[in-house]
């Protein structure tokens, strides 16, 4: 259940998102924004990052790109593989309020407890997304999956530019 706090802090942090959006100067420079505030301002959102496709390879395999919290041994995951994949090869946002009951699940952080990943689409095709981890259960309600999917989005269309 989110709290009148949580909704005006979701505003605010859109907002500087929003301004991010505006002011980055290319997409690598955004991506790594993006992940700076919603880890430093978001305080269930404990692991945030990138995990873009790489082109060429195949089959395909998402490559961790900018993130900021602790180092993960996942930094390449086939499509098959884990929440991240189940995400890019649906093209769908997945959110999971308990990982220890998703069999998807590779483990990152023995402290996590909830994630959220939302892809990146470029014309249309996925070609990355953006994955939070937080330490506590269910911490992604529909107004942090509409703010994710909102970073999703600014990263997408500046992708389109290039
Ligand atoms: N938990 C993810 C792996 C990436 S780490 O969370 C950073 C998954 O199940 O795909």
């Amino acid at each position: 259940m989110s709290t009148v706090s949580d909704t005006l802090k979701i505003e605010e942090v859109r907002k500087e998102l929003a301004q991010l959006g505006t002011t980055a100067g290319g997409a690598d420079q955004l991506m790594d924004g993006i992940t700076r505030i919603l880890h430093g301002k978001m305080l269930k959102y404990n692991w945030v990052g990138f995990y873009m496709l790489e082109s060429g390879t195949v089959p395909p395999v998402l490559v961790l790109g900018h993130f900021q919290g602790a180092m993960t041994p996942h930094t390449r995951i086939p499509l098959n593989q884990g929440i991240c994949g189940a995400a890019a090869s649906s093209g769908k946002t997945v959110v999971v309020d308990d990982v220890k009951n998703d069999p998807r699940y590779l483990a990152c952080s023995l402290e996590t407890k909830s994630e959220i990943v939302v892809p990146v689409f470029v014309r249309g095709r996925v070609t990355g997304e953006l994955d939070i981890d937080s330490h506590f259960p269910a911490a992604f309600g529909f107004e942090d999956r509409e703010l994710v999917e909102f970073c999703a989005r600014l990263v997408g269309k500046r992708l389109e530019q290039k």
